[in-house]
């Protein structure tokens, strides 16, 4: 099958893995994707605000110090009616988005899965699907419904279910955004702006493009033959490196079995070659040096920190010798200041289920990445502009070059 194109509706592709939207239902997700842009736009920079005329100074005759740690701007924060509401909505905001994609899905579920069991099986299918029954997830996945996704990643209803898959591209687009900035009001408004929905792109693969057109840059001659998504789920940030090297084979694991049935049948609707494994990141059953690039994208802030020194080992025996690894995920706390840590990491730690944010965030991961084998002075990190018209967004990646 070749490559497919698909009408663009409101900035989201509708490829036919897609569940569509009504009337109704359109128009409950376009007021919980505003609602979520005006909590992280102008009402997000208000707490900014309290801060600067208010809070800091309270806290600094209270303390008689400056606050030390992100945490005590939070705990200062919260104490302010503004705060508490505002954080409450944010949460409703988040929770609002499931409930408006949820019940849409479940209504055309059946037909999603006759459709990905209809591209399992095709004579024209171009890549493949191994499922392992037996495998048994991380307990930080199992026991987590991250960034309140009902049901997680792993939950699976009915056989052959697809719903966890196809609940995440559809909520993709109207919380896949990039979290609030808070340098004041027209700051707010641009980020505003940019999340419109589809902010990532109609193929909701923004991130990865942009770090497969740096790698492009910065490593002309670089050719993989074998390429590795790690944590994939339904492979948004899979497709630009099949795009991007189309004489590689491209494989990418994940622990869902709903999320990698979607991903397989979705890459196939789009007309990508992507071989999908029900694996574990940290322990592989790819033999050594099997590949040339090794990648993931927004995983290693839902890992705990033990997980990332596993997977960074695995992924040096994974890699040929020149071979590279590249994580894209949010950048160091030390790239942001203290309010805009609050927004994007500790708020989401205590009240977002992303409970191991805030820890990546504070992790020296070119240690880490020594500790699994690599060189330190053949790690590397950076900010990849977006390749999406209109977006000045940048997104942090870390890497590494394996000798
Ligand atoms: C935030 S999502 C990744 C998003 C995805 N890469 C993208 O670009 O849209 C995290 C994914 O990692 C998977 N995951 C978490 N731990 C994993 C592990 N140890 N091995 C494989 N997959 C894992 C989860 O099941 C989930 O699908």
């Amino acid at each position: 099958m070749a490559k497919q194109s698909y009408p663009i509706v409101s900035g989201v592709t509708r490829h036919p893995m897609m569940a569509l939207p009504t009337h109704d239902d359109h128009s409950r997700q376009l007021f919980a994707q505003s609602f979520m842009n005006e909590m992280n736009g102008s009402y997000g920079a208000g707490n900014k605000v309290l801060w600067d005329r208010k809070v800091r100074s309270q806290y600094v005759r209270e303390h008689r110090r400056e606050p030390e740690h992100v945490g005590d701007v939070r705990r200062a924060l919260l104490r302010e009616p503004y705060t508490q509401y505002w954080s409450s909505l944010k949460r409703c905001a988040r929770e609002m988005s499931y409930e408006s994609v949820g019940p849409m899905v479940e209504r055309q579920l059946p037909t999603l899965i006759d459709r990905a069991r209809a591209y399992r099986t095709s004579n024209r299918r171009l890549g493949s699907l191994a499922l392992d029954p037996n495998l048994r997830a991380p307990r930080y996945v199992s026991a987590v419904h991250y960034h309140a996704k009902p049901g997680g990643y792993l939950s699976e209803l009915t056989e052959d279910d697809v719903f966890a898959g196809a609940e995440y591209d559809c909520t993709y687009f109207l919380t896949g955004t990039r979290p609030a900035l808070v340098g004041g009001k027209a700051e707010a408004e641009k980020t505003a702006a940019r999340q419109r929905w589809g902010a990532y792109g109609p193929l909701g693969d923004g991130y990865a493009a942009a770090v497969g057109a740096w790698a492009e840059v910065e490593f002309p001659s670089f050719r993989p033959r074998r390429i590795l998504d790690l944590g994939c789920t339904i492979g948004h940030n899979t497709l630009p490196w099949v795009d991007l090297y189309p004489r590689a084979e491209v494989y990418a694991i994940d622990v869902s079995a709903p999320c990698l049935r979607y991903a397989h049948a979705r890459a196939e609707a789009l007309g990508r070659r992507v071989h999908f494994f029900q694996e574990t990141a940290e322990r592989t059953t790819f033999s050594d040096g099997y590949f040339d690039l090794v990648v993931s994208t927004m995983l290693l802030h839902e890992l705990t920190v033990s997980v990332i020194h596993r997977i960074f080992a695995e992924c040096f025996r994974l890699l040929a010798p020149n071979g590279l690894m590249l994580h894209a995920d949010m950048g160091p706390a030390k790239d942001m200041d203290m309010l805009s840590q609050i927004f994007q990491l500790d708020w989401n730690t205590h009240f977002n289920a992303e409970p191991f944010i805030t820890k990546l965030s504070e992790l020296d991961l070119s240690d880490v990445a020594a500790k699994g084998g690599f060189a330190t002075d053949d790690t590397f990190r950076g900010y990849a502009p977006s390749t999406q018209p209109g977006s000045s967004a940048k997104y942090h990646f870390f890497g590494a070059r394996r000798r």
